[in-house]
C-alpha cells in the first residue's frame, strides 16, 4: 500500500481558495457518512474532506495501515492520526481545519499533539480528553473479544440506540435504522482495532492547553456517553474555545440536530480563516 492511498478520503466538495479546508473525523461504529446531513448545510465555498478511519467504511485495516506507516503492530490512536496527517499531505493538505465527534476527536488530539502545523481550528464534538477508567478499557478489549469470536458486529447493535438522546429516540425514531445500517456496513476486525486502540489512548487534556488557534467544543444536550462536563473541561483546558451545547441531540448531534452543527462548523471556520490571514499577511 503506497501512502497515496492510505486512508479512503471523501472529498465532499472542493471550494474556493483562501479558505482552510476542513477535515471531519467519525465517531465509532461509523464511516463519514455520519456527516452527509452537516455538510449538506455547510456554505459552499469550503473544501469538506472526511478520512474513513483505518478499518472503517472503505479504508484498509488498521493492521496495514500501521505496515505502510512503520508504525508499531499494537493498535494506537497515534497510529490513526499518523495516517490521517499522511492521507492529507498526500492530497496536498497542509493546514486544516480539523473537527471529530467523539473518536473522531479523540484522533483530533492525537493530531495536535503530533502535528500540530497542520491544525489551524479544532472542533471538538461529543467527546473528552480523558483516558478511560479500568472498567471502560476492560469493556472494550471484551467487545473486541466478542465481535472477533462472532465475525460480525452484532454485539455493537445497542449503540443504534444509545448514542441517540431521549428527543430522538421519541421523535426521530427513524435515526435508529439509519444507525444500524451504518454499523452493519462495519467489519469485526476494524471494530476490534478501533477499541484496542481506544482502549490504549492516553489522557490529552495537557495537549489542549497548549493549542492557540480558534477551537469549537461542541456537545448535545442529552449526551450521555461524552456529557456536557466532558465539554466543559475541555473548553477551560484550551485557550479559545466557543461551548455550545446542541438542544435536542445526544451523543450524535450531527446526525440528531444538524443545523447548529453547521452553524458552529462554519463560524469556527471564519474564525480559523481570519487568524490564518492575519498570520500570512
Ligand atoms: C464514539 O462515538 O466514537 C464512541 O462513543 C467513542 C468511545 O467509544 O469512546
Amino acid at each position: 500500500m503506497t501512502i497515496d492511498g492510505l486512508l479512503a478520503l471523501h472529498t465532499y466538495r472542493t471550494g474556493r481558495t483562501g479558505r482552510l479546508p476542513l477535515v471531519l473525523l467519525h465517531g465509532f461504529p461509523l464511516d463519514h457518512h455520519m456527516w452527509d446531513d452537516v455538510v449538506d448545510l455547510l456554505p459552499g465555498d469550503r473544501t469538506v474532506l472526511a478520512p474513513d478511519l483505518p478499518g472503517f467504511g472503505t479504508s484498509p485495516a488498521g493492521a496495514d495501515v500501521s505496515d505502510a506507516l512503520g508504525a508499531p503492530a499494537e493498535p494506537a490512536l497515534e497510529t490513526v492520526a499518523d495516517a490521517v496527517a499522511a492521507t492529507l499531505r498526500a492530497a496536498g493538505v497542509e493546514r486544516a481545519i480539523v473537527a471529530g465527534l467523539s473518536m473522531g476527536g479523540y484522533v483530533a488530539m492525537a493530531l495536535v499533539e503530533r502535528h500540530p502545523d497542520l491544525v489551524a481550528g479544532l472542533g471538538l464534538l461529543d467527546t473528552k480528553s480523558t483516558a478511560d477508567d479500568d472498567a471502560a478499557r476492560a469493556n472494550r478489549l471484551r467487545i473486541a473479544g466478542v465481535v472477533t469470536a462472532d465475525g460480525d458486529v452484532d454485539a455493537l447493535l445497542g449503540m443504534r440506540r444509545s448514542l441517540l438522546g431521549e428527543t430522538s429516540l421519541v421523535l426521530r425514531p427513524e435515526l435508529v435504522e439509519r444507525i444500524e445500517g451504518w454499523i452493519r456496513g462495519q467489519g469485526p476486525a476494524g471494530v476490534a482495532w478501533a477499541q484496542r486502540a481506544m482502549a490504549a489512548r492516553p489522557d490529552r487534556t495537557e495537549v489542549l492547553t497548549g493549542f492557540e488557534p480558534p477551537a469549537l467544543v461542541l456537545v448535545g444536550e442529552e449526551d450521555e456517553v461524552a456529557p456536557l462536563a466532558a465539554a466543559q473541561q475541555l473548553a477551560a483546558a484550551l485557550a479559545s474555545a466557543v461551548l455550545v451545547v446542541v438542544p435536542r441531540a445526544g451523543h450524535l448531534s450531527s446526525i440528531e440536530n444538524p443545523e447548529p452543527v453547521a452553524a458552529a462548523l462554519d463560524a469556527l471556520g471564519l474564525r480559523a480563516d481570519q487568524v490564518h490571514r492575519a498570520a500570512r499577511d
